[in-house]
């Protein structure tokens, strides 16, 4: 009976600390998804890593990555604005160069002295700094802001390239700034939790890094504590949701709201897929 309990245990602990890239978010890293539920499968890309965000020993968000664009395709959330700096430094997935790889992501110099190997190796399958330094007014573009991080640690886990997408200069120090630094706040007063999925859509490009045509955000806001049957106070009750929109090519400078079902249309549009489904029941009220 003890050994069974403590193989259990054993099981449970490996499966727990196995691997930052998960194989599915629907049973790993679900704690950033509104209903513990991500967007419908639609938005996979056909060679995806899912990542969940791990760095000083806790899981700081979620990222569904494109290894053959080597940008992520959205990062997963909870909108939670505190104080603290910015990192230095930039990060890498060390998962995404190899499974057996640690889970903690860390920047190219320390993994290259670890496990003896080049930029060339880690870039495999993801984006290195070396494919930002060339681009040309188009910033390291945050999807996971570090603004919207509660402290030191969690806006450092920001600054993984896995995160980022090349952004137009403009756009991320003017409209998009806006919408994170001013229209957020607004939108989510009186939320006690917000749940935000930012993402990408691709473009067609040549670089080894895709530079998206749009960047787009989605936030469910929950108010109040419901009690749950299938478990204790369980999160709170959805009342509202929203969207934005911005051309990150051949970009004016201009952030669109709209509503989740429009947005969600949209997506579907430039994704050239049917019906993208961000939030489980358009986070209405159930
Ligand atoms: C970025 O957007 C501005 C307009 O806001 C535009 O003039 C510029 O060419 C764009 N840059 C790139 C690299 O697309």
């Amino acid at each position: 009976m003890l050994g069974l309990l403590l193989l259990q245990v054993l099981a449970s602990c490996l499966c727990l600390g196995h691997s930052e890239v998960v194989t599915s978010f629907k049973t790993a890293c679900t704690q950033f998804f509104y209903a513990q539920t991500p967007p419908n499968d639609i938005l996979r890309p056909k060679n995806a890593a899912r990542i969940c965000q791990f760095y000083e020993n806790n899981h700081r968000f979620a990222t569904m990555y494109d290894k053959t664009q080597r940008i992520p395709v959205y990062s997963a959330y909870i909108y939670k604005p505190g104080r603290g700096s910015r990192s230095d430094s930039w990060f890498v997935e060390p998962q995404l160069i190899n499974k057996d790889y640690r889970k903690a992501m860390d920047t190219e110099d320390s993994i290259k002295r670890e496990y003896k190997i080049s930029s060339d190796d880690i870039g495999q399958n993801q984006a290195i700094d070396h494919d930002y330094r060339n681009l040309v007014d188009l910033d390291r573009g945050h999807l996971c802001p570090s603004g919207h991080q509660p402290d030191d640690d969690s806006k450092w886990a920001t600054f993984t390239l896995t995160n980022i997408v090349p952004q137009n200069s403009s756009l991320n120090h003017g409209a998009w700034r806006i919408y994170e630094e001013e229209t957020m706040p607004q939108k989510a007063r009186n939320c006690d939790t917000t749940y935000v999925i930012t993402g990408a859509v691709p473009a067609s490009t040549n670089g080894r890094v895709n530079v998206p045509s749009h960047i787009w955000s989605a936030a469910c806001c929950l108010e109040g504590t419901i009690w749950s049957a299938a478990c204790c106070l369980e999160g709170t009750n959805p009342t509202r949701a929203w969207g934005a929109i911005a051309k990150n090519e051949g970009n004016n400078n201009q952030v669109t709201e709209l509503n989740l079902g429009r947005l969600e249309k949209k997506l579907s549009k430039l994704y050239g897929v049917k019906d993208v489904t961000l939030f489980k029941n358009s986070c209405s009220q159930q």
